[in-house]
């Protein structure tokens, strides 16, 4: 196809974002011999996949890890199963429910390389995260490992263990600029003593975006007898991987974030063998001790979310897991690359792009976080979040498959003017 024709094509008032979505399709066939880390810097490619989304004028969105917008072709499918779902009402709910939920969950495991036996659908990461910290039978003394780095809300609920329970918490740090993945392996086994039953640990901090070697840390702990569960809430749909290569017991995502779903869907992955001793969180007395579907019983659940969850993974098959890992990881670099050595300016991120994929964080030295991502939006028109603790002082910054590298350029531009006069 001609460039004019795709863009008339895809520009064309009127046509359905299914329509939009054959094109995109046909032009990633065309690329489908170009390698993705050389397609990553093709901006006339990437300008044509962000015309499937319908994007806020007002500012350059670099804030995406809080929730992805969705594409319009998953919007507008998810809102026709909206239409559905409600036309069929409860005749869908008792006569197709619960096999479609089958379908999902084989769809969904199919993006995480393992089986659906393994993986259900809550709502996000912190319900699939508290599901399997409280599913522990506690005993006082007994031990947990986690970093001051993880999200706040997922170490609240081991400090609720501690409280009810008199579990122990062993916090480590995560360096910002780690040498080795050995060292990074080093902190969390020192952590480890005879009383450890569980790690948590993010595969990506999402304050910086680093990604820890979880299969390392996994092999050392399950070496300690210790169970590791992992906060993904940043990386199904960010970067490719399998769950069962990374040997953790239990994985937890957030599908809004990078995969890009309707609000309200996430996936919790629990390694067949530990399921049985998992008490669930809500009554579900309804299945086997080892079906890991007694972890997901939340009453009436939104299903036209988990329905949509289907379209989202058709959209991201159709661009590409590599391509998308490949674009995110160029665009982070994009910028980051040119603000590294900068005077005043401080990268938080790990400059190894195998510990880093889209998301980075930056900082002004003498700057607020929070002034400086005021003057990012108010100056510069700029949208990104500030994070100021556990040694991290900057803005959050995490671009999107449709963020161009027109978009990061400005944003380079607004990052050194405001370090020259901080
Ligand atoms: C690392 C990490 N874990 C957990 C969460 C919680 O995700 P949700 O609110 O979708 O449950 C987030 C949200 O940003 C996160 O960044």
């Amino acid at each position: 196809m001609q460039k004019r024709d795709f863009i008339r094509t895809v520009t064309g008032l009127g046509l359905s974002s299914t329509a939009v979505f054959t094109s995109m399709k046909k032009l990633v066939t065309q690329h489908e011999s170009t390698l993705p880390t050389e397609l990553a810097t093709d901006e006339d490619f990437w300008l044509k996949i962000r015309r499937g989304y319908k994007l806020k004028p007002d500012y350059i969105n670099l804030e995406n890890g809080y929730y992805c917008i969705i594409p319009q072709y998953t919007l507008d499918k998810f809102k026709a199963k909206v239409n559905e779902v409600n036309f069929h009402g409860s005749w869908y709910m008792r006569n197709h429910r619960f096999d479609d939920n089958i379908t999902i969950r084989k769809k969904l495991a199919s993006v995480v390389g393992c089986s659906h036996e393994e993986v259900v659908l809550p709502r996000n990461t912190t319900e699939s995260i508290d599901t399997v910290i409280a599913g522990y039978d506690w005993k006082s003394g007994d031990e947990a490992v986690m970093a001051n780095q993880d999200y706040g809300s997922m170490l609240d609920m081991f400090e609720l263990q501690a409280k009810r329970y008199g579990l122990v918490q062993k916090r480590i740090d995560v360096p910002l600029h780690p040498k080795s993945d050995e060292e990074i392996v080093e902190i969390y086994a020192n952590a480890i003593t005879a009383k450890t039953r569980l790690m948590m640990v993010s595969h990506m901090i999402n304050i910086t975006g680093q990604i820890l070697p979880i299969k390392k840390i996994a092999d050392m702990a399950h070496s300690k007898n210790v169970d590791v569960l992992v906060d993904g809430a940043h990386c199904i749909g960010h970067f490719k991987f399998d769950i069962p290569a990374l040997a953790a017991d239990y994985y937890a995502s957030s599908l809004h974030k990078w995969l890009s779903t309707p609000l309200g869907a996430g996936l919790l992955y629990v390694k067949k063998d530990k399921i049985k001793n998992l008490w669930q969180f809500f009554g579900d007395m309804g299945y086997a001790d080892d079906d890991i579907r007694k972890l997901n019983h939340t009453g009436t659940p939104p299903v036209h979310t988990d329905l949509a969850v289907m379209d989202a993974i058709d959209f991201y098959n159709m661009v590409g897991p590599e391509r998308k890992e490949a674009r995110m990881r160029y665009l982070q670099n994009y910028w980051s690359a040119k603000v590294r050595n900068e005077p005043n300016i401080i990268v938080n991120t790990p400059v190894d792009p195998s510990r880093s994929c889209g998301i980075a964080n930056v900082g002004i030295r003498n700057m607020k976080p929070a002034d400086l991502a005021k003057a990012l939006l108010e100056k510069h028109k700029i949208f990104t979040v500030a994070i100021d603790g556990v040694g991290v002082h900057g803005c959050r910054i995490s671009p999107n498959i449709y963020t161009t590298t027109q978009e990061l350029d400005k944003f380079v531009l607004a990052l050194k003017d405001l370090a020259k006069v901080s």
